[in-house]
């Protein structure tokens, strides 16, 4: 299938991306917060009792996979072929993640450029028809972060990633990650989401990537979680649209947000609010982690092998995201869970 068709089919309307590619060690802390052990066999039947839950077509066009997932088999099929039967992409993650970036004050560079092309083709093999790689910058008032450097050199790795990706016949995910942390306000965030986002499409278009070819997943303009700032939705959903209308080509099919620590709750109404306002030609989805699979790890804490409370759980939340992805979500909608 052609790049441009699989990008505008990940944010087809009212679907978003589920992302279940923590690496072995995050997914260790997750399943360690809820006292359970992390073994590949955990790892596995939690992933995959969403992955076959009954209704998640109706909301996931496509879901982010680790590198052990997608060799992972259940009853003789691979996850690939699962997804497929439910008309879901399989993605790969395909970063080594982000690592100390020399001689800088704790700032960090992606890593995994090298052999990434035998891996693509390999990943190609396995399924994969979309890829995700995540920079991460952080905010430091004090010491001037994200430094220029740290935003030149994670925006060109996203650039030769894209390029790749774009090369393997997949479509790429760009995640410049702002994490939330710290005490900056709103409009801090704003400006600095803004130069990041300016710097990535200048080393997408130097890489020759073609953006209707990609999905964007930025962070959404919020304050700082350290700054004792409740944040106002309808305030968050005016600055995340006008920095996304100023700084993304508008050739991007679509826009699916990362959740970055948001509560489910919190993910669900911001993403909510941009689409009431939503006067751009860009979809607004979600590409959530933790903000769909908390309550359904809670769950399955309880009990292992209740795969049908697991179920109900996730799919909830993917249907919160979905209304919310249409603008259509209110919170009499949750009560009524
Ligand atoms: P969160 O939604 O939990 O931030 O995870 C999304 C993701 O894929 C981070 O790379």
């Amino acid at each position: 299938m052609d790049i441009k068709k699989i990008a505008k089919q990940m944010v087809a309307k009212g679907k978003g991306i589920l992302a279940a590619d923590e690496s072995t060690g995050t997914m260790t802390k997750r399943l360690q917060s809820v006292n359970v052990e992390s073994t590949s066999e955990n790892r596995l039947n939690f992933r995959n009792t969403l992955f076959s839950s009954p209704k998640i077509s109706d909301y996931i066009s496509g879901v982010i996979l680790f590198d052990e997932t997608i060799r992972q088999k259940v009853s003789g099929k691979s996850i690939s072929e699962i997804l497929n039967e439910r008309n879901i992409l399989p993605g790969i993650k395909v970063d080594k993640g982000a690592k100390k970036l020399a001689l800088s004050k704790d700032e960090t560079i992606t890593e995994g450029l090298d052999g990434l092309r035998e891996r693509l083709k390999e990943y190609y093999e396995l399924g994969a028809r979309f890829a995700k790689w995540r920079a991460v910058y952080k905010i430091s008032e004090k010491d001037n972060l994200p430094s220029k450097e740290s935003i030149k050199a994670n925006s060109h790795a996203l650039g030769r990633y894209s390029a790749l990706v774009q090369e393997a016949n997949m479509v790429p995910i760009v995640e410049p990650e702002l994490l939330m942390d710290g005490k900056h306000n709103i409009n801090v965030c704003n400006d600095v989401t803004s130069m990041i986002l300016e710097e990535t499409f200048y080393q997408l278009a130097n890489n020759n990537v073609d953006v209707e070819g990609i999905v964007l997943k930025p962070n959404m303009i919020l304050n700082g979680s350290e700054s004792n700032t409740k944040n106002n939705p309808s305030e968050v959903a005016k600055l995340t649209l006008n920095c996304l209308k100023k700084n993304v080509p508008s050739g991007v099919p679509g826009i699916a947000f990362l959740s970055g620590g948001q509560s489910e709750f919190e993910a669900t109404m911001n993403l909510n609010e941009i689409n009431k306002v939503n006067d751009s030609k860009f979809a607004f989805t979600f590409s959530y982690g933790r903000a769909l699979q908390q309550s359904a790890l809670k769950t399955w804490a309880k009990d292992l092998k209740d795969t049908k409370s697991v179920q109900h759980a996730f799919e909830e939340r993917a249907k919160m995201n979905s209304l919310a992805a249409k603008g259509k979500w209110n919170k009499e909608l949750e009560k009524a869970a």
